[in-house]
């Protein structure tokens, strides 16, 4: 028997605008998921929430790690909420690929286990972007840009810890919809969302400086920037408002929402643990699931 675990994910600028060809940045959280594996005479899932799709999972990371034996999967355990935006898919892939690498002894690196949790997303998301698993496997914050001739995927040095407060609106966005959402009104009105994106790829740029300088008080000021632009293209909701708001009275240097919107998550930045501590609380006072996490 062996175990293995994956980082959950936040981004923590960029949403919708990565869509257009603009910079990313995405952070692993210190959450994630831990699956327990073990040699078996054939594949088996032994829990029963998400059985096809773990099986499915499952086989397609034995596949890219070249296991032709039995595995079952025998407990999977998990900090964080399904469905959220926090890449809880990609970091069970993590899990379940580090436990079999552990289990059999295959002795696979970062890249190659990287690699075979982005096996297990072409199942269930088609053509992934390769953030979630890339954040899943390394943690730490990642850059991100669609390209052509292949995604740009590059870790970011950041010069200071720092900390995530996660509130969860307990609605949920579809990522699909609220990416069509945005094209139509984006093709309704050309020019103003070229000046959104305009101000987008500005804010992106200053934020990448200030992640690598430590300077968390400009990143706060610049994701209330972004959550300024979320709000105008329309996928914020009243509950992420209240959230952000909440996180911002409670000392948050910055908060915005998280993934396609629509509901999901918000996220608040704060510079200690203690901080985020308070600021989770409040998000919970207010009786929203809230959690946070410390990125590396
Ligand atoms: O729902 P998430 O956290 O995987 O984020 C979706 C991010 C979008 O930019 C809205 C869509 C995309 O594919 O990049």
């Amino acid at each position: 028997m062996a175990k293995g675990k994956g980082f959950g994910k936040t981004i923590l600028f960029g949403e919708h605008f990565v869509v257009y060809g603009k910079t990313g940045i995405v952070a692993g959280l210190d959450k994630g998921i831990w699956a327990e594996v073990e040699k078996s005479t054939e594949d088996e899932v032994a829990t029963n929430e998400y059985k096809k799709e773990r099986m499915e999972s499952l086989q397609a990371i034995k596949k890219a790690l070249g296991v032709n034996v039995g595995v079952r999967l025998k407990n999977v355990s998990s900090e964080l909420p399904a469905g959220a935006g926090v890449g809880s898919s990609a970091a069970l892939a993590v899990a379940i690929a580090r436990a079999i690498n552990n289990e059999f002894e295959l002795g696979k690196n970062e890249k190659e286990i990287c690699n075979a949790a982005y096996e297990s997303e072409r199942i269930f998301h088609g053509t992934p972007s390769g953030i979630d698993n890339t954040a899943a496997t390394y943690g730490g914050v990642i850059v991100f840009r669609k390209r052509e001739r292949g995604n740009l995927i590059k870790r970011l040095k950041v010069k200071k810890t720092f900390y995530i407060a996660i509130g969860i609106s307990g609605k949920q966005g579809i990522t699909k919809e609220l990416v069509a959402m945005v094209r139509t009104k984006r093709e309704e009105n050309e020019r103003w969302f070229a000046n959104v994106l305009k101000k987008y790829a500005k804010l992106s740029k200053e934020a990448l400086g200030a992640l690598q300088k430590g300077n968390l008080v400009k990143v706060g000021k610049l994701m209330d920037e972004n959550q300024v632009l979320l709000r105008e293209i329309g996928v914020s909701t009243k509950e992420l408002e209240e959230i952000i708001d909440i996180a911002k009275k409670s000392g948050a240097l910055g908060a915005k929402l998280t993934g396609a919107g629509g509901g999901g998550c918000a996220i608040a930045l704060a510079e200690n643990e203690e901080k985020a501590k308070k600021i989770s609380e409040a998000v919970k006072k207010a009786g929203y699931g809230s959690f946070y996490s410390k990125i590396v």
